[in-house]
Parts: C-alpha cells; sequence; structure tokens
C-alpha cells in the first residue's frame, strides 16, 4: 500500500506551506511513537490520568427487552469523558518531546477542545480551540469547561460555522505558527500522517475490548459498532478486531432528519470521492465537487467527510457503514438512560440505535457498542425532544 493511503484514500493534499511540519510530524512519529520509553509514558498517562482500562458493561435490562446481548465499552467514564482524551494526552506527550509550547485544535461537539485544554493544562502548554459558531453556541457547556482549564477559544463565523469551517482556520493557523506549535487533530482524519498517528493512539480502546471480551466471555462479540464522524473512536474500537474474520466491524453514520435529500452526516453511504482537509476522501459534495453543509442532531458528527482509513476499510468490504436518524438515535439515548442508568453522549446513541433498530437480525448474537462519551454535553439540545 502506498506510503499515507488506505486503499485509495488518504494522502496529503496540503499547500506547500503545511509540508513541512507534516514531515517533521512524520519522522516524530517514526522516531518517538513506537519507543519504549513513549509507550511506557503514555500508558502510565493512560492508567494514573485517564483511568484506563475502561469498564466493559453488559446490559442486562436492554438484553432481556431486544433478545441482543449488548455489550458497551466504557469510553464515556473516561476523564474528561469521552474517548478523544486518548489521542490528545498522546499528541501532547509527542508535542512536547519534539519540544513544542502551544496545543493548537478544532472542536465540534467540545469534546476533543476540553481533552486537548486537559491535556495542555497537564503538560504546561498553551492552548488554543477553533470551534465554528453554531457549535460555540450549542455546546455551551464545553466552552464553558474549556474555558476553565485555561483554553482561548476562537469561535469561526465562516461558512456552515461547524466544524469543517474550524479546520480550515485551525490549518491555516497552523501554517503561520508551526516552528513552536503542534497541531492536535481531533479525529482520525487529515492530512498524512495525522489519520494513522490518532489510529495508532486510539487503538486502545480494541487492543483492551478484544482481551476483556475474551476474558468474559471465551469467545469474540459477532459485531462491532461504533458511530462515525471524522472516523477515531470508530477507527479505534475495529483496530484490533480487523484481523478477526468473524467480527463484523459497523459503522454508524448520521442520517440527519432520515428524510429523502436532507441534511445529513454520512459520507460513506450519501458522498462521492473528493479531496478536502488535505485527505482524498469520500465527501457530502455537489457534482461540480462544492461542499455540502452537513447535518446531525450529534454535533461530533456534524462533518461532511470522513477519515481515509473508513473509506479503505469500506472499499476493501472489510467494514460495513450504516446510517441511523436523528429520532432513532434520540430513542437509543433514551432507552439506556432509563433501561441501564447510563446517560451516553448522542454521537454514540447512534451506535447504540443500530444493534437496537435491527434487534430482529441479531438475536442471541453478541454486539459490542463502542460508548465513545458522555451525554451530559448533550442536556440542551435533548431536552423537550425525550
Ligand atoms: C462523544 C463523541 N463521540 C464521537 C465523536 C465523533 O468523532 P470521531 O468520529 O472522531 O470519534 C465525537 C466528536 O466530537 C464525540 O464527542
Amino acid at each position: 500500500m502506498k506510503k499515507g493511503y488506505f486503499g485509495d484514500f488518504g494522502g496529503q493534499f496540503v499547500p506547500e506551506l503545511l509540508m513541512p511540519p507534516l514531515i517533521e510530524l512524520e519522522r516524530a512519529m517514526d522516531e518517538i511513537l513506537y519507543t519504549e520509553d513513549f509507550q511506557n509514558d503514555f500508558k502510565r498517562l493512560l492508567k494514573d490520568n485517564v483511568g484506563r482500562p475502561s469498564a466493559l458493561t453488559p446490559c442486562p435490562n436492554l438484553s432481556k427487552d431486544t433478545g441482543v446481548n449488548i455489550w458497551l465499552k466504557r469510553e464515556d467514564l473516561n476523564h474528561s469523558g469521552a474517548h478523544k482524551i486518548n489521542n490528545t494526552l498522546g499528541q501532547a506527550l509527542l508535542a512536547r518531546k519534539m519540544g513544542k509550547k502551544v496545543l493548537l485544535t478544532e472542536t465540534g461537539a467540545g469534546m476533543n477542545g476540553v481533552a486537548v485544554a486537559t491535556a495542555a493544562a497537564m503538560m504546561d502548554m498553551k492552548c488554543l480551540v477553533y470551534m465554528g459558531a453554531k457549535d460555540v453556541e450549542r455546546q455551551e457547556p464545553n466552552v464553558r469547561r474549556m474555558e476553565v482549564l485555561g483554553a482561548e477559544i476562537i469561535p469561526v463565523e465562516s461558512g456552515t460555522r461547524t466544524l469543517k469551517d474550524a479546520i480550515n482556520a485551525a490549518l491555516r493557523r497552523w501554517i503561520a505558527t508551526q516552528s513552536d506549535t503542534h497541531y492536535c487533530f481531533g479525529t482520525a482524519a487529515g492530512p498524512h500522517p495525522f489519520p494513522l498517528l490518532v489510529r495508532e493512539l486510539q487503538a486502545v480502546i480494541s487492543e483492551e475490548a478484544r482481551q476483556q471480551f475474551l476474558d468474559r466471555t471465551g469467545r469474540l462479540p459477532d459485531a462491532v459498532s461504533a458511530c462515525v464522524g471524522g472516523g477515531s473512536n470508530a477507527i479505534g474500537a475495529f483496530h484490533h478486531f480487523v484481523p478477526d474474520e468473524s467480527v463484523r466491524l459497523v459503522g454508524v453514520e448520521a442520517a440527519g432528519s432520515g428524510e429523502e435529500g436532507c441534511h445529513n452526516s454520512a459520507p460513506l453511504n450519501l458522498g462521492t470521492e473528493g479531496v478536502l482537509h488535505g485527505m482524498r476522501t469520500r465527501l457530502l459534495q455537489t457534482d461540480e465537487g462544492q461542499i455540502l453543509p452537513s447535518h446531525s442532531i450529534a454535533p461530533g458528527l456534524d462533518y461532511p467527510g470522513v477519515g481515509p482509513e473508513h473509506a479503505g476499510l469500506q472499499q476493501s468490504g472489510r467494514a460495513e457503514y450504516v446510517t441511523i436518524n436523528d429520532s432513532q438515535a434520540l430513542n437509543a439515548f433514551k432507552l439506556l438512560a432509563r433501561r441501564e442508568g447510563i446517560i451516553p453522549a448522542l454521537e454514540s446513541s447512534h451506535a447504540l440505535a443500530w444493534a437496537l433498530e435491527n434487534a430482529d437480525d441479531l438475536q442471541g448474537q453478541h454486539i459490542l457498542v463502542n460508548l465513545s462519551g458522555r451525554g451530559d454535553k448533550d442536556m440542551g439540545i435533548v431536552a423537550g425532544l425525550i
């Protein structure tokens, strides 16, 4: 496979001025990431500060209701509330070993911003967060958390005022500040080496989950389901199961309202091939290549592109990608809260909804759902809807 590609997808489609920091990062990965020293430091941070390993939780009530054995990998129990912290602590550690002083990032739902702000505080680094102005409004609790953690938030007013625009602005800022700044990319997307770097740091999810599942049940799950925004929690949940051909890998995209032609966040199902944010991938775009506005009730899924490894896994047929709409996700949100006492993020509710909506076909099977984050941040969105 060509370096930086997954099948036909990936690459480095960036202005010349962005090549030096990408080359510097790739070199740091080669020289630092896989050393015993780095891996020991990273594992220690995950244990002492994040609370890993995260639990594997059975859902007895939902399993009784549906006839499907539902298990949750509890990334919502991580310090700062989502899987994002695995990636940001790893990148912050790498950046510090590279001698950088500032962490620059973008955020949609705010969970990545909170995770980078947390890592920056821990590592004594400055933190700058670009966030679409629409997301600043709809994820207010996370904006406050970032401020308390000492981050500077820069609202982005261009375009649809969401994650896509925040990434554009942050990439532009990186061009100007690369000498002392690491761009802590929040998902398994963007130009090489980010999709690979984020995958390597999030793979701790499937490494733990695979072993926990074997220890608890003596077998592997029949399927692993995870929501797909840019794709980091899903690729982390899939990675160590990829060689296990008996395990279905199911990525769940957001179908928006679900009506024909509505705005959605499902480029693997409803998009076409193109280039955005430095990568060749599947995108929501017009025939002329103009990026279309995306939508999901879950802000963290609201992105018109997807990480290239998912496009590659879809192309090879190893993973399948399905859609869940806003009301199906809300139903899963409500059921998990009421039947198991766990309030999931709206993003993660999409992954659970796949198992619930397909219960008839999954009778008696063991389904591992990656619960990527907790729903505290979503109270304003769900108020009056459930
Ligand atoms: C809780 C949660 N899950 C999932 C996502 C989607 O991101 P990714 O596809 O990179 O996991 C987000 C993004 O903000 C999130 O906050």
